[in-house]
C-alpha cells in the first residue's frame, strides 16, 4: 500500500506542513482533504520559510502534483493570491489541481464568519473569521457553489443571484449590513473563474489513477483531532474532518485504499481557540513554551495556548484516526526545561478517566494525572534516534506506551534536516 495520511492529533499546529514536505521527498502525489485558508502550514527550506494556507505542502518539489481536494473549501482569491506568491519566489505551481467539485467560498461567509463571531461576543467560537465554516455550512444546506459550477457562467450567475437575495436579506436584517451587488461580485467570480480553471480536474480520478499505480500518496491533514466536528470540543471546533476518516470522503477513495496513517503531536500541547484545556500552563513555563515555540498563530498572528503534552488527548486521535505511527515535533522547544510533566489520565471527581471525554463540561472539570521527567538539553543537531538522550528517550517510550502506537518520525528543529526517520515510507 502506498498511500499515508498525515492528521494533527491534537487542535492543529503540530507542525503538519513541516512533515508533510518531509515526507513529500518520496511520494509523487500530496493531497489537501479539508478545511480551508483557515490553516497555516509552515515549511522552512534553508533559509526560507513558507506559510502555506491552501497549497499542499509538496508544492515546494517541481515534480510532485499537488492537489487541492473535493473536501476543501476554495476561497479563490485566497487561492490565485497564493500561487502568485510562490511564483515570485521560483516556486512552479504547474503541477497543481483542484478538484472541481471543492465547495467555493465568497465574500458574504467571511462577512457572516465575522459578524457572527462579533454578535456572540464573550460566548465566540474564536474562529479564523476565513468564512470556512459559512461555507461548510451552505454545502450542508445545498446551496453552495463549487467550482465547477465556476466554470459555467450561467450557473454561476443563477446560482449567486438565489444566494446573494437571501444572503443580503439575512446581512441586512440580523446585522443591518448593506450586503453585496450582484452584478459586481458576478464580474469578480467570473474573473477568477477564468484563472482557475487550468488547475480544475476531477481529482478523485487523479488520485485513484495514482494509487493503482503504486504511486506514493501522500493526504496532509489540516487543523487536528481535537477540532473535528464530530470528535473535537464541540463547539470549538472546525466545521470539517481533519480525522483520517475525511480522507475517504474529502478526497474520494475508499478506506481500503489507504495505507498508513501518521499523527503528528508536538510534545507539549498548543490552543488557538476556546474551550477547555486541561493541562494549560496560565504560568511562566506557559509563557516560556510560547515564546521558546515561537506559538503565535501562523494565520492570525494570535498567541497559542500552551499547556504539557496530554497523552489522553493523543492516545484518543490514535484511536479515532487509526493511527498506524506518530511524528512528535518540537522536542527542542522544550530542551531548557529541567522538569517535564506529562498527563498520563484525568481525575473527574472520584473516577479515573482513561478516555477523552465527550462533554466540555466533564473535560473543564477534569484534572490532569501527572508524571515528571528531567529535562534533556539542548537535540537540535542530533541525527539519529539512539543517539538522543537517555531522557528523552524515556519521554518518548512513555508517549509509545501511553497512546499505543509506534514512533515514526522525531522532529529537532523547524527545518529539514532536524527530523530523525524511524518508520519507513
Ligand atoms: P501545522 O499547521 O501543523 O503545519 O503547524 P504550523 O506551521 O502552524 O506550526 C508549527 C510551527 O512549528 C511552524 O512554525 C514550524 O516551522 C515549526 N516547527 C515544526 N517542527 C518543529 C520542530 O521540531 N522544532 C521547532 N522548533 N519548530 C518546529
Ligand atoms: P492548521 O491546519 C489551529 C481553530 C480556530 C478556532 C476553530 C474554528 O494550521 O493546524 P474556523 O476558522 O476553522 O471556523 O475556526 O478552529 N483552527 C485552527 N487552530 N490550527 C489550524 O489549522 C486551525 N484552523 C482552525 O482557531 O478555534
Ligand atoms: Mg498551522
Amino acid at each position: 500500500m502506498s498511500s499515508l495520511v498525515i492528521v494533527g492529533a491534537q487542535w492543529g499546529d503540530e507542525g503538519k506542513g513541516k512533515i508533510t514536505d518531509y515526507l513529500a521527498e518520496k511520494a509523487n502525489v500530496v493531497v489537501r482533504y479539508q478545511g480551508g485558508n483557515n490553516a497555516g502550514h509552515t515549511v522552512e527550506v534553508d533559509n526560507e520559510i513558507y506559510k502555506l494556507q491552501l497549497i499542499p505542502s509538496g508544492i515546494l518539489y517541481p515534480d510532485k502534483q499537488c492537489i487541492i481536494g473535493n473536501g476543501v473549501v476554495l476561497d479563490p482569491k485566497s487561492f490565485l493570491e497564493e500561487v502568485k506568491a510562490l511564483e515570485e519566489r521560483g516556486i512552479k505551481t504547474a503541477n497543481l489541481r483542484v478538484s472541481d467539485r471543492a465547495h467555493v467560498v465568497f465574500p458574504y461567509h467571511k462577512k457572516i464568519d465575522e459578524l457572527s463571531e462579533i454578535r456572540r461576543g464573550s460566548s465566540n467560537l474564536g474562529t479564523t473569521k476565513m468564512g470556512t465554516g459559512s461555507c461548510y455550512a451552505d454545502k450542508t444546506e445545498r446551496i453552495g457553489i463549487r467550482v465547477c459550477d465556476l466554470l459555467r457562467k450561467d450557473v454561476l450567475a443563477k446560482k449567486l443571484k438565489a444566494n446573494l437575495v437571501s444572503k443580503n436579506l439575512y446581512l441586512k436584517n440580523t446585522y443591518d449590513f448593506e450586503g453585496y451587488s450582484y452584478d459586481e461580485m458576478l464580474a469578480e467570480y467570473l474573473n477568477y473563474a477564468e484563472q482557475l480553471k487550468p488547475f480544475v480536474r476531477d481529482t478523485s480520478v487523479l488520485i485513484y489513477n495514482a494509487i493503482k499505480a503504486n504511486k506514493k500518496v501522500l493526504f496532509e491533514g489540516a487543523q487536528g483531532t481535537l477540532l473535528d466536528l464530530d470528535f473535537g470540543t464541540y463547539p470549538y471546533v472546525t466545521s470539517s474532518h481533519p480525522t483520517a476518516g475525511g480522507v475517504c470522503i474529502g478526497a474520494g477513495v475508499g478506506p481500503a485504499l489507504i495505507g498508513k496513517v501518521v499523527g503528528v503531536a508536538k510534545a507539549y500541547t498548543t490552543m488557538l481557540g476556546k474551550g477547555p484545556f486541561p493541562t494549560e500552563l496560565l504560568d511562566e513555563t506557559g509563557e516560556y513554551i510560547r515564546t521558546a515555540g515561537k506559538e503565535f498563530g501562523t494565520v492570525t498572528g494570535r498567541p497559542r495556548r500552551c499547556g504539557w503534552f496530554d497523552a489522553v488527548i493523543v492516545k484518543y486521535a490514535v484511536r479515532i484516526s487509526g493511527m498506524t505511527g506518530i511524528a512528535v515535533t518540537k522536542l527542542d522547544t522544550l530542551s531548557n526545561i529541567p522538569s517535564i510533566k506529562m498527563c498520563v489520565g484525568y481525575k473527574l471527581g472520584n473516577n479515573i478517566i482513561k478516555n477523552f471525554p465527550a462533554s466540555l463540561e466533564d473535560l473543564g472539570e477534569c484534572e490532569p494525572i501527572y508524571e515528571e521527567f528531567e529535562g534533556w538539553g539542548d537535540i537540535s543537531e542530533i541525527k539519529e534516534y539512539n543517539k538522543l538522550p537517555i531522557n528523552l528517550l524515556r519521554y518518548l517510550e512513555r508517549i509509545e506506551e501511553i497512546c499505543g502506537t509506534s514512533l515514526s518520525i522525531i522532529s529537532v528543529g523547524p527545518k529539514r534536516n532536524q527530523t530523525i526517520m524511524i518508520d519507513k515510507f
